[in-house]
Protein backbone atom coordinates (compact mmCIF):
# COMPACT_ATOMS: atom_id res chain seq x y z
CA UNK A 1 0.00 0.00 0.00
CA UNK A 2 1.55 3.38 -0.97
CA UNK A 3 2.27 6.29 1.71
CA UNK A 4 -1.68 7.50 2.33
CA UNK A 5 -0.96 10.90 1.63
CA UNK A 6 -2.47 12.85 -1.55
CA UNK A 7 -3.34 16.14 -3.15
CA UNK A 8 -6.86 16.57 -4.70
CA UNK A 9 -7.15 19.56 -7.99
CA UNK A 10 -11.07 20.65 -7.23
CA UNK A 11 -11.66 21.68 -11.15
CA UNK A 12 -15.76 23.12 -10.13
CA UNK A 13 -13.65 25.10 -7.57
CA UNK A 14 -11.17 26.06 -10.18
CA UNK A 15 -14.16 27.25 -12.39
CA UNK A 16 -16.30 28.85 -9.08
CA UNK A 17 -13.21 31.06 -8.77
CA UNK A 18 -13.20 32.28 -12.45
CA UNK A 19 -16.45 33.30 -12.51
CA UNK A 20 -15.42 35.43 -8.88
CA UNK A 21 -13.17 37.08 -11.25
CA UNK A 22 -15.87 38.18 -13.59
CA UNK A 23 -18.36 39.26 -11.48
CA UNK A 24 -15.31 41.90 -9.89
CA UNK A 25 -14.08 42.50 -13.53
CA UNK A 26 -17.01 42.35 -16.04
CA UNK A 27 -16.37 43.95 -18.74
CA UNK A 28 -12.47 42.84 -18.69
CA UNK A 29 -11.16 39.30 -20.53
CA UNK A 30 -9.54 37.11 -18.10
CA UNK A 31 -6.24 35.31 -18.13
CA UNK A 32 -5.70 32.50 -15.98
CA UNK A 33 -2.47 32.87 -15.10
CA UNK A 34 -1.20 29.14 -15.07
CA UNK A 35 2.86 29.82 -14.23
CA UNK A 36 4.81 27.22 -12.05
CA UNK A 37 2.33 24.44 -13.10
CA UNK A 38 -0.39 26.30 -12.60
CA UNK A 39 0.67 27.32 -9.15
CA UNK A 40 1.52 23.67 -8.18
CA UNK A 41 -1.38 22.29 -9.36
CA UNK A 42 -0.19 20.63 -12.31
CA UNK A 43 -1.14 22.56 -15.68
CA UNK A 44 -3.28 19.49 -17.11
CA UNK A 45 -5.11 19.05 -13.84
CA UNK A 46 -5.94 22.55 -14.06
CA UNK A 47 -6.67 23.33 -17.52
CA UNK A 48 -10.34 21.15 -17.58
CA UNK A 49 -11.52 23.88 -14.47
CA UNK A 50 -9.59 26.98 -15.92
CA UNK A 51 -10.49 26.30 -19.30
CA UNK A 52 -13.54 29.10 -19.24
CA UNK A 53 -10.80 31.54 -19.79
CA UNK A 54 -10.34 33.56 -22.17
CA UNK A 55 -6.30 33.14 -22.04
CA UNK A 56 -3.79 31.42 -20.33
CA UNK A 57 -0.50 33.32 -19.34
CA UNK A 58 2.70 31.53 -18.34
CA UNK A 59 6.59 31.87 -18.30
CA UNK A 60 8.32 28.89 -19.75
CA UNK A 61 7.97 27.91 -23.08
CA UNK A 62 7.47 24.09 -22.36
CA UNK A 63 4.29 24.92 -20.05
CA UNK A 64 2.88 26.81 -22.88
CA UNK A 65 3.27 23.65 -25.15
CA UNK A 66 1.42 21.88 -22.73
CA UNK A 67 -1.18 24.36 -23.19
CA UNK A 68 -1.50 24.19 -26.40
CA UNK A 69 -1.29 20.12 -26.23
CA UNK A 70 -4.39 20.46 -23.76
CA UNK A 71 -6.14 21.21 -27.20
CA UNK A 72 -6.41 25.41 -25.93
CA UNK A 73 -6.41 27.30 -29.37
CA UNK A 74 -6.91 30.25 -27.85
CA UNK A 75 -4.78 33.20 -26.74
CA UNK A 76 -1.65 31.86 -24.75
CA UNK A 77 0.80 34.83 -23.01
CA UNK A 78 4.51 34.47 -22.03
CA UNK A 79 4.34 37.09 -19.07
CA UNK A 80 8.01 37.29 -19.23
CA UNK A 81 8.39 37.43 -22.90
CA UNK A 82 11.05 35.45 -25.15
CA UNK A 83 14.23 34.42 -23.02
CA UNK A 84 16.49 34.93 -25.93
CA UNK A 85 15.72 35.76 -29.79
CA UNK A 86 15.39 32.10 -30.63
CA UNK A 87 12.36 31.77 -28.40
CA UNK A 88 10.32 33.67 -31.02
CA UNK A 89 10.22 30.79 -33.51
CA UNK A 90 8.07 29.17 -31.24
CA UNK A 91 6.50 32.00 -30.53
CA UNK A 92 5.75 31.91 -33.93
CA UNK A 93 5.12 28.44 -34.53
CA UNK A 94 2.76 28.09 -31.24
CA UNK A 95 0.70 31.25 -32.43
CA UNK A 96 2.02 32.69 -28.56
CA UNK A 97 1.57 36.40 -27.42
CA UNK A 98 4.62 37.30 -25.54
CA UNK A 99 5.71 40.08 -23.18
CA UNK A 100 8.45 42.86 -23.89
CA UNK A 101 9.77 44.28 -21.04
CA UNK A 102 13.67 45.84 -22.39
CA UNK A 103 15.35 46.50 -25.58
CA UNK A 104 16.98 43.67 -26.47
CA UNK A 105 13.43 41.79 -26.96
CA UNK A 106 12.70 44.74 -29.20
CA UNK A 107 16.19 43.71 -30.97
CA UNK A 108 15.50 40.29 -31.45
CA UNK A 109 11.81 40.75 -32.25
CA UNK A 110 13.36 43.35 -34.79
CA UNK A 111 15.46 40.81 -36.50
CA UNK A 112 12.55 37.62 -36.36
CA UNK A 113 12.01 36.63 -39.61
CA UNK A 114 8.39 35.46 -39.81
CA UNK A 115 5.30 35.74 -41.97
CA UNK A 116 3.50 35.24 -38.59
CA UNK A 117 1.72 38.34 -37.06
CA UNK A 118 3.37 38.88 -33.45
CA UNK A 119 0.72 40.26 -30.74
CA UNK A 120 2.93 41.75 -28.31
CA UNK A 121 1.95 43.23 -24.42
CA UNK A 122 4.94 46.10 -23.87
CA UNK A 123 5.22 46.26 -20.64
CA UNK A 124 6.05 49.59 -18.85
CA UNK A 125 7.79 49.59 -14.96
CA UNK A 126 4.92 51.96 -13.16
CA UNK A 127 7.04 51.77 -9.84
CA UNK A 128 7.44 47.89 -9.25
CA UNK A 129 11.17 48.36 -10.15
CA UNK A 130 11.42 44.33 -11.80
CA UNK A 131 10.43 44.26 -14.82
CA UNK A 132 9.30 46.81 -17.72
CA UNK A 133 10.45 50.69 -19.59
CA UNK A 134 10.48 53.14 -17.39
CA UNK A 135 7.82 56.06 -19.09
CA UNK A 136 10.50 57.79 -21.85
CA UNK A 137 11.81 54.86 -22.59
CA UNK A 138 8.33 52.77 -22.87
CA UNK A 139 7.40 55.33 -25.60
CA UNK A 140 10.03 54.95 -27.63
CA UNK A 141 10.06 51.41 -27.60
CA UNK A 142 6.02 51.47 -28.44
CA UNK A 143 7.01 53.89 -31.55
CA UNK A 144 9.53 51.64 -32.35
CA UNK A 145 7.96 48.02 -32.39
CA UNK A 146 5.25 49.68 -33.87
CA UNK A 147 6.98 50.39 -37.06
CA UNK A 148 8.08 46.81 -37.50
CA UNK A 149 5.67 44.53 -40.17
CA UNK A 150 4.97 41.70 -38.02
CA UNK A 151 3.79 43.42 -35.35
CA UNK A 152 -0.22 43.63 -35.47
CA UNK A 153 -1.16 44.92 -32.63
CA UNK A 154 0.44 46.03 -29.30
CA UNK A 155 -1.16 46.08 -26.01
CA UNK A 156 -0.19 47.86 -22.60
CA UNK A 157 0.69 46.67 -19.59
CA UNK A 158 1.91 46.73 -16.06
CA UNK A 159 2.40 45.07 -12.84
CA UNK A 160 0.70 46.35 -9.34
CA UNK A 161 3.29 45.96 -5.96
CA UNK A 162 1.16 46.89 -3.60
CA UNK A 163 -2.42 45.82 -4.45
CA UNK A 164 -3.31 43.75 -1.45
CA UNK A 165 -1.63 46.27 0.78
CA UNK A 166 -2.10 49.84 1.87
CA UNK A 167 0.25 51.50 -0.34
CA UNK A 168 -2.52 50.57 -3.18
CA UNK A 169 -2.38 50.97 -7.00
CA UNK A 170 -3.19 55.04 -7.32
CA UNK A 171 0.31 55.64 -7.83
CA UNK A 172 1.20 53.45 -10.57
CA UNK A 173 -2.14 53.91 -11.63
CA UNK A 174 -1.87 58.26 -12.50
CA UNK A 175 2.11 56.81 -13.41
CA UNK A 176 0.82 54.65 -16.53
CA UNK A 177 -2.06 57.07 -17.35
CA UNK A 178 0.55 59.55 -17.62
CA UNK A 179 2.74 57.60 -19.96
CA UNK A 180 -0.28 55.63 -21.90
CA UNK A 181 -3.54 58.28 -21.88
CA UNK A 182 -2.57 58.93 -25.85
CA UNK A 183 -1.45 55.35 -26.97
CA UNK A 184 -4.05 53.04 -28.45
CA UNK A 185 -4.20 49.10 -27.71
CA UNK A 186 -5.24 47.08 -24.86
CA UNK A 187 -4.70 47.19 -21.52
CA UNK A 188 -3.58 44.43 -18.77
CA UNK A 189 -3.45 46.23 -15.10
CA UNK A 190 -4.77 43.98 -12.96
CA UNK A 191 -3.50 41.06 -10.87
CA UNK A 192 -5.93 39.21 -8.09
CA UNK A 193 -5.24 41.16 -5.56
CA UNK A 194 -6.48 44.68 -7.82
CA UNK A 195 -9.46 42.35 -9.30
CA UNK A 196 -10.93 41.88 -5.72
CA UNK A 197 -10.14 45.32 -4.17
CA UNK A 198 -10.01 47.54 -6.82
CA UNK A 199 -12.03 48.67 -9.52
CA UNK A 200 -9.99 49.95 -13.15
CA UNK A 201 -9.84 49.96 -16.33
CA UNK A 202 -8.10 46.94 -17.67
CA UNK A 203 -9.65 45.60 -20.81
CA UNK A 204 -7.40 42.43 -19.76
CA UNK A 205 -7.29 40.88 -15.96
CA UNK A 206 -4.05 38.89 -15.11
CA UNK A 207 -6.22 36.41 -12.35
CA UNK A 208 -3.67 33.73 -10.55
CA UNK A 209 -3.88 32.81 -7.34
CA UNK A 210 -6.99 34.00 -6.44
CA UNK A 211 -8.13 31.13 -9.13
CA UNK A 212 -6.71 28.98 -6.51
CA UNK A 213 -8.61 29.85 -3.70
CA UNK A 214 -5.93 32.18 -1.63
CA UNK A 215 -6.98 35.19 -0.77
CA UNK A 216 -4.18 38.00 -1.97
CA UNK A 217 -4.73 39.89 1.30
CA UNK A 218 -4.71 37.56 3.68
CA UNK A 219 -5.40 38.21 7.07
CA UNK A 220 -7.11 40.94 5.78
CA UNK A 221 -9.84 38.83 3.85
CA UNK A 222 -10.13 35.16 3.71
CA UNK A 223 -11.23 33.16 1.04
CA UNK A 224 -14.86 32.80 2.53
CA UNK A 225 -14.82 36.89 2.37
CA UNK A 226 -14.62 37.00 -1.61
CA UNK A 227 -16.74 34.11 -2.18
CA UNK A 228 -13.36 31.79 -3.44
CA UNK A 229 -12.68 27.90 -2.69
CA UNK A 230 -9.80 25.77 -1.92
CA UNK A 231 -8.92 24.43 -5.03
CA UNK A 232 -5.97 21.76 -3.60
CA UNK A 233 -6.42 19.72 -0.76
CA UNK A 234 -3.67 18.17 0.60
CA UNK A 235 -4.58 15.10 3.43
CA UNK A 236 -3.17 11.92 5.04
CA UNK A 237 -4.19 9.75 7.73
CA UNK A 238 -3.12 9.11 11.07
CA UNK A 239 -0.18 6.09 10.84
CA UNK A 240 0.21 5.95 14.72
CA UNK A 241 -1.14 7.21 18.06
CA UNK A 242 0.89 8.27 21.61
CA UNK A 243 -0.26 8.76 24.53
CA UNK A 244 1.72 11.26 26.23
CA UNK A 245 2.02 11.89 30.42
CA UNK A 246 2.64 15.34 31.64
CA UNK A 247 6.18 16.29 31.12
CA UNK A 248 6.70 14.07 27.92
CA UNK A 249 8.19 16.08 24.55
CA UNK A 250 7.15 15.89 20.75
CA UNK A 251 9.09 15.31 17.73
CA UNK A 252 13.27 16.19 17.21
CA UNK A 253 14.23 18.97 19.29
CA UNK A 254 11.61 18.22 22.18
CA UNK A 255 10.19 21.46 21.44
CA UNK A 256 6.82 20.69 22.52
CA UNK A 257 6.25 19.16 25.87
CA UNK A 258 2.94 18.22 27.38
CA UNK A 259 1.79 19.78 30.50
CA UNK A 260 -0.96 16.96 31.53
CA UNK A 261 -1.50 13.90 30.00
CA UNK A 262 -1.99 14.02 25.85
CA UNK A 263 -3.09 11.63 22.76
CA UNK A 264 -1.46 12.79 20.09
CA UNK A 265 -1.59 11.16 16.90
CA UNK A 266 1.45 10.97 13.61
CA UNK A 267 0.41 12.27 10.69
CA UNK A 268 2.07 10.93 7.26
CA UNK A 269 3.10 14.05 6.07
CA UNK A 270 6.34 15.90 6.50
CA UNK A 271 8.52 19.06 4.82
CA UNK A 272 9.25 16.17 1.66
CA UNK A 273 5.95 16.56 0.95
CA UNK A 274 5.97 19.96 1.40
CA UNK A 275 4.52 20.88 4.32
CA UNK A 276 5.88 23.92 5.81
CA UNK A 277 8.41 23.14 8.50
CA UNK A 278 8.41 26.59 9.62
CA UNK A 279 4.84 25.63 11.01
CA UNK A 280 5.28 26.08 14.82
CA UNK A 281 2.91 24.20 17.36
CA UNK A 282 -0.76 25.11 17.13
CA UNK A 283 -0.64 25.41 13.19
CA UNK A 284 -4.75 24.45 12.20
CA UNK A 285 -5.38 20.73 10.80
CA UNK A 286 -8.15 19.01 10.67
CA UNK A 287 -8.71 15.49 11.77
CA UNK A 288 -11.74 13.67 10.70
CA UNK A 289 -13.07 17.34 9.67
CA UNK A 290 -12.24 18.56 13.51
CA UNK A 291 -10.05 21.61 13.77
CA UNK A 292 -7.15 20.66 16.07
CA UNK A 293 -3.72 21.92 15.98
CA UNK A 294 -0.16 20.13 14.97
CA UNK A 295 2.58 20.00 17.94
CA UNK A 296 6.01 20.07 17.88
CA UNK A 297 8.35 20.03 15.01
CA UNK A 298 7.25 18.94 11.63
CA UNK A 299 9.77 16.13 10.26
CA UNK A 300 10.60 15.02 6.74
CA UNK A 301 8.28 12.39 6.59
CA UNK A 302 6.07 12.98 9.65
CA UNK A 303 4.20 15.42 12.05
CA UNK A 304 2.15 15.42 15.35
CA UNK A 305 -1.16 15.94 15.98
CA UNK A 306 -3.43 17.20 19.05
CA UNK A 307 -5.98 14.71 19.45
CA UNK A 308 -7.67 16.22 22.10
CA UNK A 309 -10.60 17.41 20.21
CA UNK A 310 -11.53 14.17 18.38
CA UNK A 311 -11.20 10.96 21.42
CA UNK A 312 -12.58 8.75 18.74
CA UNK A 313 -9.13 9.47 16.27
CA UNK A 314 -7.48 6.23 15.47
CA UNK A 315 -4.79 4.85 12.74
CA UNK A 316 -6.23 5.37 9.18
CA UNK A 317 -8.24 8.51 10.26
CA UNK A 318 -8.44 11.42 7.92
CA UNK A 319 -5.84 14.03 8.48
CA UNK A 320 -6.64 17.39 5.85
CA UNK A 321 -3.69 19.60 6.29
CA UNK A 322 -5.28 22.44 3.55
CA UNK A 323 -8.65 22.20 1.77
CA UNK A 324 -11.08 20.70 1.98
CA UNK A 325 -11.77 18.23 4.75
CA UNK A 326 -15.05 15.34 5.33
CA UNK A 327 -18.48 17.07 6.34
CA UNK A 328 -18.37 19.98 4.49
CA UNK A 329 -15.27 21.31 6.04
CA UNK A 330 -12.75 23.86 5.43
CA UNK A 331 -9.07 24.63 6.22
CA UNK A 332 -8.20 27.43 4.08
CA UNK A 333 -4.40 26.92 2.85
CA UNK A 334 -3.86 30.72 4.10
CA UNK A 335 -3.91 29.81 7.57
CA UNK A 336 -1.13 27.01 7.29
CA UNK A 337 0.53 29.71 5.35
CA UNK A 338 0.51 32.21 8.08
CA UNK A 339 1.25 30.09 10.72
CA UNK A 340 4.41 29.15 8.68
CA UNK A 341 5.25 33.04 8.19
CA UNK A 342 4.15 32.58 4.41
CA UNK A 343 1.87 32.77 1.81
CA UNK A 344 -0.24 30.10 0.24
CA UNK A 345 1.09 30.88 -3.28
CA UNK A 346 3.88 29.41 -1.82
CA UNK A 347 2.82 26.42 -0.24
CA UNK A 348 0.71 25.09 -3.49
CA UNK A 349 3.94 25.85 -5.47
CA UNK A 350 5.87 23.52 -2.77
CA UNK A 351 3.63 20.87 -3.35
CA UNK A 352 6.22 17.95 -3.46
CA UNK A 353 6.23 15.41 -6.67
CA UNK A 354 6.32 12.79 -4.58
CA UNK A 355 2.61 13.23 -3.70
CA UNK A 356 0.54 11.93 -5.92
CA UNK A 357 -2.16 14.41 -7.14
CA UNK A 358 -5.64 13.75 -8.80
CA UNK A 359 -8.09 16.12 -10.69
CA UNK A 360 -11.33 15.76 -8.84
CA UNK A 361 -14.64 17.12 -10.20
CA UNK A 362 -17.91 18.78 -7.76
C1 LIG B 1 2.98 39.84 -14.45
C2 LIG B 1 2.06 39.07 -13.58
N1 LIG B 1 0.75 39.17 -13.76
C3 LIG B 1 -0.13 38.50 -12.97
C4 LIG B 1 0.30 37.71 -11.95
C5 LIG B 1 -0.71 37.00 -11.09
O1 LIG B 1 -0.64 37.49 -9.79
P1 LIG B 1 -1.63 36.93 -8.68
O2 LIG B 1 -1.30 35.48 -8.50
O3 LIG B 1 -1.31 37.73 -7.46
O4 LIG B 1 -3.00 37.13 -9.21
C6 LIG B 1 1.67 37.59 -11.71
C7 LIG B 1 2.14 36.78 -10.59
O5 LIG B 1 3.10 37.03 -9.92
C8 LIG B 1 2.58 38.28 -12.54
O6 LIG B 1 3.90 38.19 -12.37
Amino acid sequence: MPRPIEALIHTDALAHNLTRARVRAPDARLWAVVKANAYGHGIERAFEGLRSADGFALLDLAEAERIRACGWRGPVLLLEGAFEARDLELCSRLHLWHVVHCSEQVDWLAAHKTHQPHRVFLKMNSGMNRLGFAAAPFRAAWARRSALPHVDEISLMTHFSDADGERGIAHQVAAFEAATHDLPGERSLANSAAILRHRLRSDWVRAGILSYGSAPDFPAHGIADWGLQPTMTLRSRLIATQSLQSGDSVGYGSSFRAGSPLRIGIVACGYADGYPRHCATGTPVLVNGVRTRTLGRVSMDMLAVDLSPTPEADIGSEVTLWGHGPHGTVLPIDEVAHAAGTIGYELMCALAARVPAHAVGA
